[in-house]
């Protein structure tokens, strides 16, 4: 994973799924930094991907950090499953659970990298007395379930004024922008204060990944 920010998460839901294997490597040796895994349960969001079974298949075929996006009810029941299958960054959404400060600790206790994930709607104020436990937040800027979908610009004030309060509280959180990302939408977001890109459409909808990914890191 290289240190050059913004970071690259590509997103699996993009793939060709008769192909995972090839196109998780192909997203490595294209420039990647993280692999994005979105896990939907048919309850929290209107689909259904996969689940750890999957996960655990694809770990030995790559280096890349898994960034495991639950949109599950009660997902503090599944952490340890998606630990276990090789998850190294595991985000919950605020809107699924009422043990948000459970889920978090759980993530931590088992030495993975924790992140909230906000719905579009959702006002930051409900991370205000868990900020200091995450490594980072995920802003969703679509609402969850799809990708393709357009990228929802009120997203970009929440982006800049979690930037505002990460600075003025002195924490090392990192934003994670995820939905609609494109070179035009990345350069917004990557000014607006967002550390990591998602993109789905946006690089495994292209031909040439590497140019695609690079495309995101710097838009012109
Ligand atoms: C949507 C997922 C996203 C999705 C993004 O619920 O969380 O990660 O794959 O897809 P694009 O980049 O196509 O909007
Ligand atoms: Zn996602």
């Amino acid at each position: 994973m290289s240190n050059n920010y913004p970071l690259i998460a590509p997103s699996l839901l993009s793939a060709d799924f008769s192909r995972l294997k090839e196109e998780v490597q192909a997203v490595e040796t294209a420039g990647a930094d993280l692999l994005h895994l979105d896990v939907m349960d048919g309850v929290y969001v209107p689909n259904i991907t996969f689940g750890p079974l999957v996960i655990s298949a694809l770990r030995p075929h790559t280096k890349l950090p898994f960034d495991v996006h639950l949109m599950i009810v009660q997902p503090e029941r599944y952490i340890g499953h998606f630990a276990q299958a090789g998850a190294d960054w595991i985000c919950i959404h605020a809107e699924a659970t009422p043990h948000l400060h459970r889920g978090v600790s759980a993530i931590k206790e088992l030495g993975k990298k924790a992140g909230v994930s906000l719905n579009p709607h959702t006002p930051l104020e409900v991370l205000d007395y868990i900020l200091e436990e995450l490594d980072f937040v995920l802003i969703m800027s679509v609402n969850p379930g799809f990708g393709g979908q357009r990228f929802i610009s009120q997203t970009l004030r929440k982006i800049e004024r979690l930037k505002r309060t990460l600075v003025q509280r002195s924490l090392p959180v990192l934003v994670e922008v995820d939905g609609g990302i494109n070179e035009e939408t990345a350069a917004q977001v990557i000014s607006a204060g967002a550390d990591i890109l998602v993109a789905g459409t946006a690089v495994f909808g292209k031909k040439d990944y590497a140019q695609a990914i690079s495309a995101l890191r710097s838009p012109k």
